[in-house]
């Protein structure tokens, strides 16, 4: 078996053969009509995600396979629902010396610079900065955050989930809300500083490293409440920061998802408030579209129903 032969999972193709490194990202053991187990997992690489089954063999797979942890996979690609599968025949685990993969090759990269991602957000937030006490918390949120910000992931699944997601995210959003902000002369200080914040939470909701789990801490509290207590702490450090001007933006925070029914322990009652949640929800959903055109194949004009976004969507030629 050949396994020197990288083919990276964008560039999968319909009835052809997988022979490769792949890092297995999840797995769920389920079980047919018929009363038999199967395996559902997602495989990635560097160039992406592909959903993938085991048949056979199943309860040896699931004993020997463990999410985060690369191995070596032979199998053929399918289709399923429109989108692309992966059925498996093979797995072999690989040990820590196997010179034919690089553990990089396995960590989803994002599309741009992070670093000069970063320093460009820092310097759109500082720019509309007067207020002493947020320029001091923008300093510190730098000090405190940089490495982790620029790398984490900005969902688990669904939308920006690749290292530089939560950046690309958060100043997606922070681009947006300028002209908005302007438009309708709100608060523009506040509105950019909770939008710097708004996600900080999934720093500590879930890990990237090896494989992408959620926490203790992320399960039973959630990046809302996680990242109001990251912004309370930090406030904690600057010197007579005023109070009300720190409730106004744990507002903006604590209410990004819009609804209680979505985690929001309050629902906007701003208009800075009310932008961010839309905006936030904008950037996210529209991350969804782009992601699902780019990875649907279809012979029609419509995808299939498609639950993340609970409607069937038009997918342009590609052609
Ligand atoms: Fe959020
Ligand atoms: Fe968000």
């Amino acid at each position: 078996m050949d396994f020197q032969e990288k083919i990276l999972i964008k560039d999968f193709e319909i009835d052809r053969k997988i022979n490769g490194y792949f890092k297995i990202e999840n797995i769920n053991r389920r079980i047919k009509k018929n009363g038999e187990p199967f395996l559902t997992l997602t495989l990635m690489d560097k160039s992406g995600k592909i959903q993938a089954k085991i048949w056979n063999n199943v309860e040896y797979f699931y004993k020997l396979i463990n999410t985060g942890e690369i191995y070596k996979i032979n199998g053929y690609v399918n289709e399923y629902n429109n989108k692309k599968d992966v059925k498996i025949e093979k797995i072999i685990p690989v040990s820590q010396d196997d010179k034919n993969f690089n553990p990089e090759d396995f960590v989803e990269q994002a599309s741009f610079d992070t670093e000069k991602l970063f320093d460009e957000m820092i310097k759109i937030v500082k720019l509309n900065l007067k207020n002493e006490c947020l320029i001091a918390l923008t300093d510190l949120f730098i000090k405190k955050f940089k490495n982790q910000f620029e790398k984490h992931y900005g969902a688990q699944k669904i939308h920006h989930a690749y290292k530089g997601g939560l950046l690309e995210h958060t100043y997606s959003i922070i681009k947006l809300l300028i002209p908005i902000a302007e438009y309708y002369s709100l608060d523009k200080e506040t509105l950019l500083i909770g939008a710097m914040f708004h996600d900080i939470g999934k720093i500590s909701e879930f890990d990237i490293e090896p494989s992408v789990n959620t926490t203790l801490k992320g399960g039973l509290i959630g990046h809302i409440v996680l990242g109001n207590d990251i912004f309370i702490e930090l406030t904690n450090k600057i010197s007579n920061f005023p109070e009300d001007l720190s409730t106004k933006i744990q507002h903006l925070i604590i209410s990004h998802h819009g609804e209680k029914e979505f985690g929001s322990p309050e629902i906007p009652k701003t208009c800075e408030a009310l932008c961010l949640h839309i905006v936030d929800l904008l950037d996210s959903k529209i991350r969804i579209f782009k992601k699902e055109i780019e990875n649907t194949e279809t012979k029609g004009i419509f995808s299939e129903y498609l639950p993340v976004l609970n409607r069937r969507i038009l997918i342009p030629d590609k052609s």
